[in-house]
């Protein structure tokens, strides 16, 4: 078994409505179909790395309702080390209402819960652990000095560490994550943090070049359904082409496609590699519904690549 990757982030319910249209201000529709799943995007991250096959622990908080024991089974269910999965009393967990609608395109309220407390202390507690991880893995659903304290500890223990900063968030601090290893924003987050336009692939690239001016090792920027871009030091950046589906549900799209990444390039170091495979993994979960549901274990998605290929 390779490295072992901690994800230090959230975790949501996912109470996700699929609706043939959105309703207006003060108007009630019917929508067809109801339905509940684990997410929030550092336990989908963790998921989608556990199911292929990778050690994973994750540091994160729930609250004391019921969606927290489904959290916390949902994890066990997966193998994912739970030792810092906290439970806060009289506290709800994060749920996230989300809309589908038929073209796939998802609309996501997220309700923070429990996922708002998780502090620099709860991960100090861990830090014994982390040591022994090759990856930190973050977003941006808990607080930022926790994610701030993670990269610091990442940096002071010579652990790798990567961040996905979504939701974008205005308040992020650059310098505050410069030490980062792998920085993986799609284009809206990489204006917000960078400050500069981000419309097409070569402004994207400057605003990454910008960032790894500041001491950022890798930028990969996510590109939706034209795949990514890897921007670094010494090379030229590499375009990663994206497959064609047909989308049924993108939510947790980018999560599968981080959580496959991380899982990949731990296993043999291979940025590029992973990243190919990542891009491919993140389609194949949107030819599905829901979000953890639609990630594909390490067997179906050899079967996947072997049909698209
Ligand atoms: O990235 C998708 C995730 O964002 C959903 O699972 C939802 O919980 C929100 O956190
Ligand atoms: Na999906």
């Amino acid at each position: 078994m390779a490295g072992k990757i901690a994800v230090v982030g959230s975790n949501m319910v996912d109470l996700i409505t699929y609706t043939d249209r959105m309703p207006g201000a003060g108007e009630t529709i019917e929508a067809p179909r109801f339905e509940m799943g684990c997410g929030g995007k550092g336990a989908n991250q963790a998921i989608a790395a556990a199911r292929l096959g990778a050690e994973v622990m994750m540091v994160t908080k729930v609250g004391d309702d019921i969606f927290a024991d489904n959290t916390i089974r949902n994890f066990e269910t997966s193998g994912i080390d739970t030792r810092f999965v906290e439970r806060v009393p009289g506290t709800s967990s994060g749920v996230a209402p989300i809309f589908v609608e038929p073209s796939g395109e998802n609309s996501i309220l997220i309700v923070k819960g429990a996922n708002a407390l998780l502090s620099p202390e709860d991960l100090d507690r861990a830090e014994e652990a982390l040591k022994d991880c090759a990856l930190i893995v973050m977003q941006l659903e808990v607080p930022l000095e926790t994610v701030y304290h993670a990269v610091e500890l990442g940096a002071r223990h010579g652990i790798e560490t990567l961040l996905n900063p979504a939701p974008a968030s205005l308040e992020l601090d650059p310098s505050r994550i410069e030490s980062l290893t792998f920085l993986v924003p799609n284009q809206t987050e990489l204006a917000t943090i960078s400050g500069l336009p981000v419309s097409d692939e070569r402004e994207a690239e400057a605003a990454a070049r910008h960032l790894i001016g500041r001491g950022i090792r890798t930028v990969i920027v996510t590109l939706g359904g034209r795949g990514a871009l890897l921007v670094d030091a010494d090379k030229d950046a590499r375009h990663i082409e994206a497959v064609p589906v047909t989308p049924v549900d993108t939510t947790g799209a980018g999560d599968a496609f981080i959580g496959s990444f991380s899982r990949f390039y731990v296993q043999d170091g291979d940025m590029q590699g992973a990243l190919e495979k990542a891009v491919r993994y993140a389609a194949d979960s949107i030819t599905r519904p829901g979000t953890q549901k639609s990630y594909a274990d390490a067997a179906a998605f050899e079967a996947f690549l072997a049909r698209s290929a």
